[in-house]
């Protein structure tokens, strides 16, 4: 068909200049097109890990009145009169779209009777509908996000949707027992290592856990599962207002690049979005133990544990009380009243639960100091309060 067509556009004569002539005198048009080239970092779109040091090393910190270098193009004195792009609002929408498909499928996963405070869809459509209902959405979604027409937001969003799936393998290969693959390390082990000595953990991995490695699965899944949507969205969205590289971009302001004051706010975005993302889960975790099941409008009160599952909390429990909970994560709570012990120690014999806290409310203070990268406006300190909702919330 190419060849039936090609010559044919009004722009055929920019396609082909944009071709190179190779030294052999061949026309190298797909890789000048760029289609290997990826338009965000590579350690963005790869992110298996929840803390990516690269790039939250290089935001610049703020001055000490609050404010960075950066200038606003358009002022507004009392930081709220800039408007919202309607290109940003859909892609919250696409956001929610996504968002709300992954769920979809979730309860379908997680066999669950409930989300938010209404029967689930599958509890109430079954499970077929639910599944097509959720591929539905994911597809008026691709449509939207086409027409946005930055491909650069394109391929952010359209990572997030394999990321939501890499998640879910991950914890369905942990309830399977069959988490071997080594994750990569992320500046958390220390908080993970600084609670045993080595001898501890050299007896917690001979005795089969909890180890740093179970602890680093868990971080990496929570991140692909849950903080990749908000992190990626929350850069797009920074693009959109005008931070494109994409060379086919209407909106396009510059030629790819990884560097510069562009690529510190995108960053900023990125880290905000994500550790908030991170610090959201951790919390769903813990109020598993802390909620009731009205309270949180999803099923509660060890839902988690009935799926088989060892959380932040149960791991941190783990590492503390040692065999007597070991055994229960390794046959999966599965055992008779498996899952009201477990709900026990963890509350009541460790400090899981708190632990699990603090480690919110690192990734929470991780968001503001992104934040802080930026200029101040009465909508950063709005994204300010809501990082900090994020520790305090009860559903
Ligand atoms: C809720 O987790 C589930 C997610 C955050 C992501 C689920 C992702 C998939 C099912 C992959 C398919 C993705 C798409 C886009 C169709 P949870 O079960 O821990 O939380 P819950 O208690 O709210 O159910
Ligand atoms: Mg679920």
């Amino acid at each position: 068909m190419a060849k039936a067509t090609n010559g044919l556009s009004p722009n055929w004569d920019a396609v082909l200049a944009r071709s190179q002539v190779t030294a052999e005198g061949t026309k190298a048009i797909e890789g000048d097109m760029g289609i290997d080239e990826p338009l965000s970092p590579r350690e963005v779109l790869n992110d298996f890990n929840p803390h990516m040091e690269s790039i939250e090393g290089l935001l610049g910190p703020a001055t000490p009145s609050g404010h960075t270098q950066q200038q606003r193009l358009v002022s507004s004195d009392d930081g709220q009169s800039v408007p919202i792009l309607a290109t940003q609002r859909r892609l919250a929408e696409i956001t929610e779209m996504i968002h709300v498909a992954s769920l979809l499928h979730d309860d379908v996963i997680d066999a669950s009777s409930l989300r938010r405070g209404e029967p689930s869809a599958p509890a109430a459509f079954g499970n077929k509908l639910s599944i097509l209902g959720g591929d539905f959405l994911l597809g008026r979604a691709s449509v939207a996000l086409a027409r946005l027409r930055d491909n650069e937001v394109v391929e952010l969003l359209a990572t997030v949707i394999a990321n939501l799936v890499e998640g879910e393998v991950m914890q369905l290969r942990a309830q399977s027992g069959a988490e071997s693959t080594a994750p990569s390390k992320s500046a958390f082990s220390t908080f993970w290592q600084q609670q045993a000595t080595p001898a501890q953990q050299d007896a917690s991995a001979a005795a089969g856990g909890p180890t740093e490695a179970m602890f680093e699965h868990y971080m990496q899944k929570t991140y692909l599962k849950t903080a990749a949507l908000i992190g990626k969205s929350a850069r797009a969205s920074v693009i959109l207002g005008g931070f494109s590289s994409s060379p086919l971009s209407s909106s396009s302001l510059s030629s790819r690049s990884g560097s510069g004051p562009e690529a510190s706010v995108k960053d900023a975005a990125y880290s905000y979005g994500r550790n908030v993302g991170m610090a959201f889960q951790l919390i769903d975790d813990v109020l598993d133990f802390k909620s009731t099941s009205a309270a949180f409008g999803k099923p509660s009160g060890g839902a988690d544990l009935r799926l088989g599952l060892a959380t932040a909390p149960v791991l941190f429990a783990w590492q503390e009380i040692g065999h007597k909970l070991g055994e229960l994560v390794h046959r999966k709570f599965e055992g008779p009243g498996d899952v009201e012990k477990a709900l026990g120690l963890v509350q009541n014999q460790s400090t899981g639960l708190q632990r699990t806290e603090e480690l919110a409310k690192q990734h929470v203070q991780l968001a503001i100091d992104a934040l802080h990268t930026l200029p101040w406006t009465e909508a950063r300190d709005g994204l300010q309060g809501l990082a900090e909702q994020v520790i305090n919330r009860i559903k």
